[in-house]
């Protein structure tokens, strides 16, 4: 037999366990009833796609596709990749199922682990979930403005305060050439003070440059063209607007010249969610508009706004937030012989049908041990059956909060606990 070997779940991908499991399932429920106040129905996609979805869709020149897909090919030949990001599959699956021949806007959202081979750190990992929402048709900047209400609405249901919206706007293909030209002009005197992914990125994707954290690059920022005073028009006045929306709906947001974004598809608006009580990871939310993804796609010419929140990161701010309810058993059931334990299982499961949390002692355990484990587990009640008990058709009950204690007739456990609520 070869020795027991001891398996480790892959680097950069965790378990969920009870504590946490409960703020994950607090934050899916509040996630569903605010989006579907909105609007917002569910999209399930696959988690894998084909590998060209993802390189067209996000960018050849992009971090996630140089360097973090995880892609593998299929008995068939096919490449697939894992998804590394929800917006590339939703716009497929909105163009594959025609679903712009449908009311607009249409509004999704989806829920699910994405994939990339990052360096894993606190709040970043390679297998992570996002809560994403993607509304397709409109181009209104009223639209861009409703869903960060709609994502400040999210989070503060959800218990989250102090959390910075900041803004921008990254023109559009009429009007970010000429930014593009202004800011390789501007940083080509530079060029060797850039750190070496920003000299390269100089030529295949230099808007990327805005937002790297080297200190050469930042100092060679300083001063550097803002892509918001070269929009044209029409961007400009998004812009304004959207800004106008956000004011209105009471959605507080800072200006953030330098936010680009990791991924080729935005035009016109990006925003971040950050939050200072994370690392160096402090993005809890970002997206923005994608104005020619759905073309690109071999659909109508549609634009879309859609944003997707980290859901670790939210977990990991509302695990430092006091107060988190941990839900518990509201009765354990202690039993004394056999004969007891078969009538504990019996009201466990009519009480179970009334829908409270019971938990029922083993008959093969010492009282003291099952009273131990009642108070380990945090149970609100403990009742007691023993031969005494049955006897008389009554059970005793303690409350476990303030040792209050009593017995109570057998065939009034639900009234007495219905009662209680
Ligand atoms: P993203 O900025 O790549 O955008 O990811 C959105 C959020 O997912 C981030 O702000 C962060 O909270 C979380 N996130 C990203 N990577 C990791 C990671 N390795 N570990 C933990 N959390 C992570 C998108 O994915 C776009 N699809 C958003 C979008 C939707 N834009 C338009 N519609």
């Amino acid at each position: 037999m070869c020795p027991a070997e001891k398996f480790r779940a892959p680097k950069g991908m965790r378990d969920v366990l009870p504590p946490d499991i409960y703020i994950w399932q607090k934050l899916e429920k509040t996630a569903f009833e605010v989006l579907s106040r909105y609007g917002f129905r569910e999209m399930r996609t696959p988690v894998v796609e084909s590998t060209a979805l993802f390189s067209r869709g996000i960018g050849e020149a992009t971090d996630i596709v140089e360097k973090e897909m995880y892609t593998f090919e299929d008995k068939g030949g096919r490449s697939l990749t894992l998804r590394p990001e929800g917006t590339a599959s939703a716009v497929r699956c909105y163009v594959e199922n025609q679903l712009y021949n449908l009311p607009s806007p249409q509004k999704y959202y989806y829920w699910g682990p994405m994939f990339r081979y990052e360096r894993p750190q606190a709040g970043r990992y390679r297998q992570f979930y996002q809560l994403g929402v993607e509304a397709f048709g409109s181009d209104s900047p009223a639209l861009d403005a409703e869903l960060l209400s709609m994502l400040r609405h999210f989070l503060l249901k959800s218990g989250l305060e102090g959390l910075n919206f900041q803004i921008n706007s990254i023109g559009c293909r009429a009007c970010r050439p000429d930014f593009i030209k202004a800011l390789l002009e501007y940083l080509g005197a530079g060029l060797e003070g850039l750190c070496a992914d920003c000299r390269r990125r100089y030529s295949a994707n230099p808007l990327r440059i805005l937002d790297c954290k080297a200190s050469g690059c930042q100092e060679l920022r300083k001063g550097a063209p803002r892509v918001t005073d070269h929009l044209c028009d029409g961007c400009h006045d998004h812009f304004d607007k959207f800004q106008h929306y956000l004011k209105l709906l009471d959605v507080p947001f800072s200006l953030n010249h330098e936010m680009v974004r990791g991924l080729d598809y935005y035009t016109r608006t990006t925003f971040e969610v950050t939050s200072e009580n994370l690392g160096a990871q402090n993005a809890v939310t970002a997206g923005g508009r994608y104005d020619g993804l759905v073309r690109e796609f071999g659909g109508p010419d549609t634009p879309a706004f859609g944003f997707a929140v980290g859901m670790e990161r939210l977990v990991e701010l509302l695990r430092q937030a006091p107060g988190q309810d941990v839900p518990r058993p509201g009765i354990f059931i202690a039993v004394i012989g056999e004969r007891a334990h078969s009538e504990a299982l019996l009201t466990a499961e009519v009480l179970r049908a009334d829908g409270s949390w019971v938990e029922v002692g083993e008959h093969t355990a010492s009282l003291k041990n099952q009273l131990r484990k009642a108070d380990r587990l945090s149970a609100e009640y403990v009742f007691i059956i023993g031969d005494e008990e049955l006897d008389a058709g009554s059970i005793k009950w303690k409350r476990l909060s303030d040792s209050a204690s009593g017995s109570l007739p057998a065939a009034g456990v639900r009234s007495f606990l219905s009662g209680r609520r």
